[in-house]
């Protein structure tokens, strides 16, 4: 893996709103990047961050690689939001899809294996996945082997007054299935979701070559900065080059340009 490329120039008025800024423009090109926007998601434009945090793994990584035993049992989350004019009262879901491997048709449906209505931000960033509606407790991912490197996407989405879920999934204890996350978000008049991760489990070894996936474009992370501080100026390039086989080597080249990125700056990227 060769980064011909890193260059970073950043100027800030605040410091701490400018990390929770980069860490939300960070997440979006890892959404951009690995193609869960727009395949899963046709857009993604999150006001907050959001940590997940595994027992025995800690706070995980945009497309950190982890195996199925470190993601055996629920996480969990703390969400940080954008700046103080962002609050995160009211009542969310909580769901984790499997959107399986970069290039997967997501119009035939995503596995389900988390969906909680009625989680809360308490405390100013926990949020309660066990109070609540569990429909869907939370169960770990089990991919086939030799199928690649899923992509496990963990969504928080808030539930509008006149939020109102399918019948065929609003009981609790609704064992993990197949469902479609849009065809819910829109049955069920959830709002786009407000903060997200993401990270990929593989088991064995691929048996196909996975899609490529597009080089992050830090420079468009300069935009989308200016976009959110207003008063921040920001720019930045850095270009990778891919290894053409392995999903762990994708993964790792799409954490790679951006935590290099924010390791010259000094900042810890989610
Ligand atoms: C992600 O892609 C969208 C367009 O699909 C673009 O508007 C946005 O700026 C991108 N964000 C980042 C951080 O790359
Ligand atoms: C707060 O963050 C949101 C979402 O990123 C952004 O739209 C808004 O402009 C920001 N507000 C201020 C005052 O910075
Ligand atoms: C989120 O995780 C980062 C990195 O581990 C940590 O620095 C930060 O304090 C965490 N934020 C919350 C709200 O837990
Ligand atoms: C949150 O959900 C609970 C339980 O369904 C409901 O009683 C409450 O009114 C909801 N709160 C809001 C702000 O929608
Ligand atoms: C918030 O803190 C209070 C008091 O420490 C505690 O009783 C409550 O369970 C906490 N709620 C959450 C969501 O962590
Ligand atoms: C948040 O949740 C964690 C894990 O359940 C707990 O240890 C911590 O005390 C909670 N923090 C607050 C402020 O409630
Ligand atoms: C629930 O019913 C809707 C139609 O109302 C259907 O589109 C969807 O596939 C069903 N979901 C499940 C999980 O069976």
């Amino acid at each position: 893996m060769i980064f011909s490329t890193a260059v970073a120039v950043l100027s800030v008025a605040s410091f701490v709103r400018a990390g929770t800024s980069l860490n939300i423009a960070a997440i979006e090109a890892h959404f951009n990047n690995s193609g869960i926007v727009p395949s899963l998601l046709s857009t993604f434009d999150p006001s907050a961050t959001l940590n997940v945090t595994f027992p025995g793994v800690g706070t995980i990584s945009p497309g950190q690689a982890l195996t199925k035993d470190q993601v055996a049992s629920a996480p969990q989350l703390t969400v940080t939001p954008a700046n103080s004019s962002i609050t995160l009262s009211g009542n969310y879901t909580v769901t984790m899809v499997d959107a399986d491997v970069v290039g997967t048709d997501e119009s035939k449906g995503q596995t389900r294996h988390w969906l909680v209505n009625g989680a809360q931000v308490g405390n100013g960033s926990n949020i309660t996945t066990t109070s609540g509606t569990v429909i869907t407790a939370y169960a770990g991912p089990g991919p086939a082997s030799g199928s690649g490197a899923h992509r496990y996407v963990i969504l928080l989405l808030p539930q509008p007054a006149n939020f109102s879920p399918p019948s065929n999934l609003s009981s609790p204890n609704t064992p993990l299935g197949v469902f479609s996350l849009n065809g819910y978000i829109s049955d069920s008049h959830l709002g786009q979701p407000v903060a997200g991760m993401y990270f990929t489990v593989e088991e064995g070894t691929a048996t196909a070559t996975p899609s490529a996936t597009s080089p992050v474009n830090t420079a468009s992370l300069s935009s989308v900065l200016a976009r959110q501080t207003g008063s921040t100026s920001a720019s930045a390039s850095a270009t990778g080059t891919p290894s053409k086989s392995g999903s762990s080597a994708i993964s790792s080249f799409i954490s790679g340009p951006i935590t290099l990125f924010a390791s010259l700056l000094g900042l810890l990227v989610l």
